[in-house]
């Protein structure tokens, strides 16, 4: 049995010695396995004698369909059989069978039969003449469905035409983009990393693949004999969410890259703030209650606010700036940080005074609802200030 390798879905490009891997991803299909894999070497043993293997992906089935395929491999030495636990999904399971395959062709089928074994000889055929990827498609000439209902046409189609809508230079380019049989060129996936979500990996595959030249293999859709399908509505929703997730791809990590890091930041410096209200205010009381100390109030704040301060100076220095902070090591840089983090404070001290004047006398605010408008704006000023002048990024620091 092959161990599951863990990590990105990642497709290695390694010295193929095989010319074709098939992958057959099943779940609680043990009563087709037997019979997939038996047609499948029939004719797999005629056009690519010793040259394919067959690799079974199974979910853990707990019809034990592993166990089924584990007993036919002592008959079919070009059958391996992949019991994943702890990972589930038809995407991720043609995948992690593609990460173990050894050939240079990859392919997918269905584990129950309703995909036509015979069309694999023509959709090598394809690949032999020069296509990097072949799809097996109810939508040319020869292809079709047995007999689904008006419903189940409608929904197939009217997922279709969701993602010509949403992306059209992907789904566009192949007449069934829904299609789970197709083979391709390991070197078009080869590095790339994909990202699986639910059932249609050949989307996958059209969006962040290297494809080229495609070519289209009519079959007509199956009933099932036996067994029953595992798509459900949720399979729709991530569909949906697959369509969405390519369409941005790139885009979406720009814009992450650009405000992601800021954003974290902007958090833990917020975070470090409250911490600071706190160590504040538990000072003031330690200092100026007549049950405690009992010192002045103003004395008492000024050492309750510099404790605050140096309270928050450290923690940005450690964490929220941590990673700017250790690429100006040394004990007068920090220094000269904490003097700069005091400055940056006085100033934000100075500009809520004025922002409360402005929102409680000018016009008339509620004053502790002025007081929190304050407070978020000082925070996001001293932490704008903070990045800009203080823990940036130096010449030094970006050319090591
Ligand atoms: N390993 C694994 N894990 N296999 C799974 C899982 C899973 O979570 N879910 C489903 N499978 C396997 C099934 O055992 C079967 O072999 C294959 O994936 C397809 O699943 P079905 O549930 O039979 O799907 P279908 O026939 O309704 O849907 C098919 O629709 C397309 C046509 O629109 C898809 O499977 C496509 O491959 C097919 O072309
Ligand atoms: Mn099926």
């Amino acid at each position: 049995m092959i161990d599951t390798p863990l990590g990105i879905l990642q497709v290695g490009d390694c010295e193929p010695t095989l010319w074709f891997s098939l992958v057959v991803p099943t779940y609680n299909e043990s009563k087709n396995v037997t019979r997939l894999v038996e047609v499948l070497t029939g004719i797999l043993d005629r056009v690519l004698p010793q040259q394919y293997e067959l690799i079974v992906v199974d979910d853990d089935s707990p019809d034990r369909t592993w166990a089924v395929a584990e007993s036919l491999s002592a008959c079919y030495p070009q059958l391996r059989v992949m019991r994943r636990q702890g990972e589930r999904g038809l995407s991720s399971a043609v995948i992690r069978g593609w990460q173990v395959a050894r050939g240079q062709i990859l392919g997918v089928i269905d584990g129950d039969l309703q995909h036509p074994p015979e069309t694999l000889v023509e959709l090598l055929q394809a690949i032999a003449e020069g296509a990097d990827l072949c799809v097996a498609s109810r939508h040319v000439e020869g292809g079709g469905v047995s007999d689904w209902g008006v419903v189940r046409r409608f929904l197939s189609r009217g997922a279709q035409v969701l993602g010509l809508i949403i992306l059209p230079r992907v789904v566009g380019r192949v007449s069934d983009p829904m299609s789970g049989y197709f083979l391709l060129r390991r070197s078009a996936i080869a590095g790339a990393v994909l990202h699986p979500l639910g059932y249609k990996i050949l989307i996958e595959v059209l969006g962040r693949g290297q494809i080229e030249r495609i070519a289209e293999v009519g079959y007509v859709f199956q009933e099932r004999q036996a067994g029953e399908s595992k798509v459900t509505w949720k399979q729709y929703v991530s569909y949906l969410g697959h369509l969405v997730r390519l369409r941005s791809r790139g885009r979406l990590g720009r814009i992450r890259e650009r405000w992601q890091v800021p954003l974290t930041r902007l958090l833990r410096f917020g975070i470090v703030g409250l911490s600071g209200v706190v160590v504040d205010m538990l000072l003031l009381y330690v200092l100026s209650d007549p049950s405690m100390l009992g010192l002045g109030v103003t004395r008492s704040k000024v050492i309750a606010a510099e404790v605050a301060i140096i309270n928050n100076f450290v923690w940005n220095d450690l964490w929220t700036f941590g990673d700017r902070a250790r690429s100006q090591p040394g004990a007068n840089a920090r220094l000269k940080r904490f003097l700069k983090f005091n400055l940056v404070c006085l100033a934000g001290l100075l500009l809520s005074v004025v922002i409360i004047y402005l929102l409680f006398d000018r016009l008339g605010m509620n004053r502790y609802l002025a007081n929190l408008v304050a407070i978020a704006i000082v925070t996001i000023w001293n932490f704008g200030i903070n990045l800009q002048l203080n823990w940036r990024v130096t010449a030094v620091g970006k050319k090591p």
